[in-house]
């Protein structure tokens, strides 16, 4: 495990602290400011959404605190498991994104020359086990999800929600302490979105591990603590939901992008 840092940030109730984060790509005439003045919590114990039409910069902002993209210079935190990321070297955020992030992207990103099995063993194979531990465990995940009858098929033979859960599976596999999941029941039928929420809610309900996942999918909306809206690069809304804060009526009817 990476070592905590002894900042007052650094409490092991929060997955992920933002402040003032700002992202820009481009320079010049075409820079284009896609992230403005972020401030987030992303709470251990918690299933936190992040809402918003396309092109906001949801996958900007979750890249962000997966590590794989930088913020600008200039001020501004990011802190993951009290680990200050733009303090990191390259080498140590990978080291610590191996370990500790668990990522579905929304084109899940599978290696087509790759079955299941090994397509899930990656994570595992990168921290160095060896291909009889990491098959064995990508086997155990793989079931889980309900893709223990697909073990040797490649992502081409597969359809979208399967190819998506084998996604799903390769981002637990190294028991990580922050799921981040790109709209990650888009293409699941109902029941596979219920096994794959309830995956989800099993993670977030230990208290150092989290669950941030962007969604338009109002039928998974029940299943979070707390729901930040976004629009064009800022966070707007942030809803607590609990028993005595319920989903609210606009986020009931779910977004539309
Ligand atoms: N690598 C990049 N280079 C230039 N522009 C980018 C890049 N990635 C994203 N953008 C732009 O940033 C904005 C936000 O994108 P994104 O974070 O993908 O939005 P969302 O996930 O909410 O749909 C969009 O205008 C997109 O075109
Ligand atoms: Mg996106």
């Amino acid at each position: 495990m990476p070592p905590v840092t002894s900042s007052a940030k650094a409490t092991p109730a929060l997955a992920a602290y933002l402040r003032n984060v700002n992202k820009s790509f481009g320079d010049g005439g075409s820079r284009l400011q896609v992230l403005k003045e972020i401030d987030l919590d992303v709470r251990c114990g918690d299933i936190t959404m992040l809402v918003g039409p396309s092109g906001c910069g949801k996958t900007t902002l979750i890249s962000i605190v997966a590590g794989t993209l930088n913020v600008d210079e200039g001020p501004g935190e990011v802190t993951v498991f009290g680990q200050d990321l733009r303090k990191l070297s390259k080498g140590a955020t990978t080291k610590f994104r191996s370990t500790s992030i668990g990522f579905i992207f929304q084109s899940f990103n599978l290696i087509p020359t790759l079955s299941c099995v090994e397509n899930v063993s990656v994570p595992l194979l990168i921290q160095g086990k060896s291909t009889r531990v990491a098959e064995k465990k990508a086997r155990e995940v793989l079931e889980q999800v309900g893709m223990g009858d697909r073990m040797k098929h490649r992502p081409t033979q597969l359809s979208g929600g399967q190819q998506q859960r084998v996604a799903i599976a390769r981002a637990l596999v190294h028991d990580p302490r922050l799921i981040i999941c790109d709209e990650p029941t888009a293409a699941l039928d109902s029941k596979n979105g219920t096994l794959v929420m309830d995956i989800f809610e099993s993670v977030a309900r230990s208290p150092d591990r989290a669950v941030l996942i962007v969604t338009h999918d109002n039928r998974i909306f029940p299943h979070a603590n707390r729901i930040a809206s976004m629009d064009d690069g800022r966070i707007i809304e942030v809803h607590d939901i609990d028993a005595a804060h319920p989903l609210p009526e606009n986020l009931r009817h779910g977004f539309h992008s």
